[in-house]
């Protein structure tokens, strides 16, 4: 389903005529995506200012000399020799910016600003004092991050706003930048947990984050860690992941990015959906499971094709709308989609746990919405069972920590496929613009971030939800 908007927008000619002509039409920037399998310098020359003053100096300047990138710091002395060591082990010397006296042309891919040091409100003007000389410098499809700790965590009510308003900041900065396709996320921090931030930082910065923006991504040690340093390129080597839902959309986009990144892929979905599924397993080398989830039997059917050595990680994607107004809602249409998109995902999980199929240090994905989380129209049986999943991962997740699995959920917005196009063309249209980045986004971005909840390197990452949303404006 085509994009018109997006794709005159791509014509640079007709950009600049409809600008010329101070017509109102809304012009969204084509969003870039990454290629190809996770990358050991996925930030390889781009360059990425760094400011603030706090606790994760040190982490921030690792993560970007690994990931390749070119480092300018803006701060206090520490954030300055914080980048000493890293600078010359990969040799990645950091500058110092003067932002009052930007280079002609300045264009950066990447702003990342460290409050974990805000204490109170007074502080917060770090954050307009760099992001404000430099917001225009930041290019198209750039990357903004802010860190900071849990305000939850504050040791007085002045902390406690301050690292409060962070929130509010860093979404509003996700809403101004949105049209040129860049995105903004607040990352909070848990005291203990600085070791896990790097690979959600390499993430949140890389093309792999195209379609998340606006969001809080919380990182904390409650999961309990794996042992060594998670693999950067080939995370999910020797990996048994089983997606479920996964002949078509969404399911099969994640699919092929899970197998790209080494995983042994269980492809599930209904029998009357033998043919595509067939086809996506041919393509990627991996497994078809052909069953209905809401079968009595499922758990035990994957269970069989994992074969002994289990699966590390489970994504649960199937799901179904059966969309009415409640008083024209047939009880059928309810039970179904509950069946499908809820009770199905907790049976299935419970008999696979019970049953030690599921290995320790795993992942559980479920998938959420957006309609879930904000409730909409001629939807109380889909947003019940996608609110539902917000339930049974936050407690899963509690359940789970001690054999380091994590859970998770994702709440796509507006992603172009075929339940997407079945919208009537008017609600489709006005859809797509509602949101910063003014498009839908493709199957492949839910899929990306999937990827990477799934992978190793997301063990500071649990019990919460992720929009992948391209910052809809509906919601919370
Ligand atoms: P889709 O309809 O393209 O694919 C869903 C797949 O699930 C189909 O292949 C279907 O056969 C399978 N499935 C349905 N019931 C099943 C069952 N009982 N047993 C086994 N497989 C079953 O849907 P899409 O768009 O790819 O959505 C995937 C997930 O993302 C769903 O859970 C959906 O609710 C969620 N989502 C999608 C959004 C979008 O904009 N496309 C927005 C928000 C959430």
């Amino acid at each position: 389903m085509s994009d018109f908007l997006l794709q005159l927008g791509q014509n640079q000619s007709a950009r600049k005529l409809i600008k010329g002509l101070g017509l109102p039409i809304p012009m969204p920037q084509a969003l870039a995506r990454a290629a190809g399998p996770y990358e050991e310098r996925p930030l390889a020359d781009q360059p990425v200012v760094v400011g603030g003053a706090g606790a994760l100096g040190e982490v921030i300047a690792e993560t970007l000399a690994r990931a390749g990138a070119n480092p300018f710091v803006l701060g206090d002395d520490s954030l300055v020799h914080a980048f000493d060591a890293p600078g010359q082990a990969y040799g990645r010397p950091s500058k110092v910016l003067e932002p009052t006296d930007l280079p002609q042309g300045f264009q950066v891919h990447g702003l990342v600003f460290d409050a974990t040091g805000v204490a109170a409100p007074a502080d917060l003007r770090g954050l307009y004092d760099l992001f404000h000389p430099l917001v225009k410098s930041l290019a198209r499809c750039g990357r903004a991050v802010v860190l900071a700790r849990p305000a939850s965590a504050a040791g007085s009510p002045a902390e406690a706003a301050a690292r409060a308003a962070i929130e509010g900041f860093t979404r509003s900065l996700a809403k101004e930048i949105g049209k040129r396709g860049a995105t903004a996320q607040l990352v909070v921090v848990d005291e203990g947990s600085e070791d896990r931030l790097e690979p959600v930082l390499r993430f949140l910065l890389s093309r792999r984050s195209a379609f998340v923006t606006g969001q809080v991504l919380h990182v904390s040690a409650r999961a309990k860690a794996a042992d060594g340093a998670p693999p950067r390129t080939r995370p999910l080597e020797n990996r048994t992941v089983l997606v479920t839902g996964a002949a078509r959309g969404i399911g099969a986009a994640t699919a092929r990015l899970l197998a790209d990144e080494g995983a042994r892929v269980l492809c599930l979905d209904r029998p009357a959906d033998d043919a595509p599924l067939s086809q996506i397993a041919r393509e990627i080398g991996g497994q078809v499971v052909l069953c209905d989830i809401t079968a009595a039997d499922a758990a035990e059917v994957i269970a069989r094709e994992a074969g002994e050595r289990g699966i590390d990680v489970v994504v649960h994607n199937a799901g179904i709308t059966r969309d009415k107004t409640l008083a024209r809602m047939d009880a059928e249409r309810w039970d179904q989609t509950l069946e499908v998109n809820l009770d199905a995902v907790v049976r299935v999980t419970d008999a696979l746990l019970a049953r030690g199929t599921l290995r320790d240090g795993g992942r559980i994905v479920c998938l959420s919405s957006i309609a879930g989380l904000a409730g909409n129209l001629g939807q109380t049986n889909y947003a019940a069972s996608k609110a539902g999943i917000v339930g049974l991962v936050e407690k899963l997740a509690g359940d789970l920590a001690g054999r380091g699995i994590t859970v998770n959920a994702i709440a796509p917005g507006f992603i172009e496929t075929r339940l997407t196009a079945a919208i009537p063309v008017m609600i489709r249209e006005v859809a797509r613009r509602l949101s910063a980045v003014g498009q839908g986004g493709l199957p492949r971005d839910v899929g990306d971030a999937i990827t990477f909840l799934a992978t190793p390197g997301a063990q500071g990452l649990t019990g919460g939800v992720l929009r992948v949303c391209g910052g809809a404006f509906v919601g919370r």
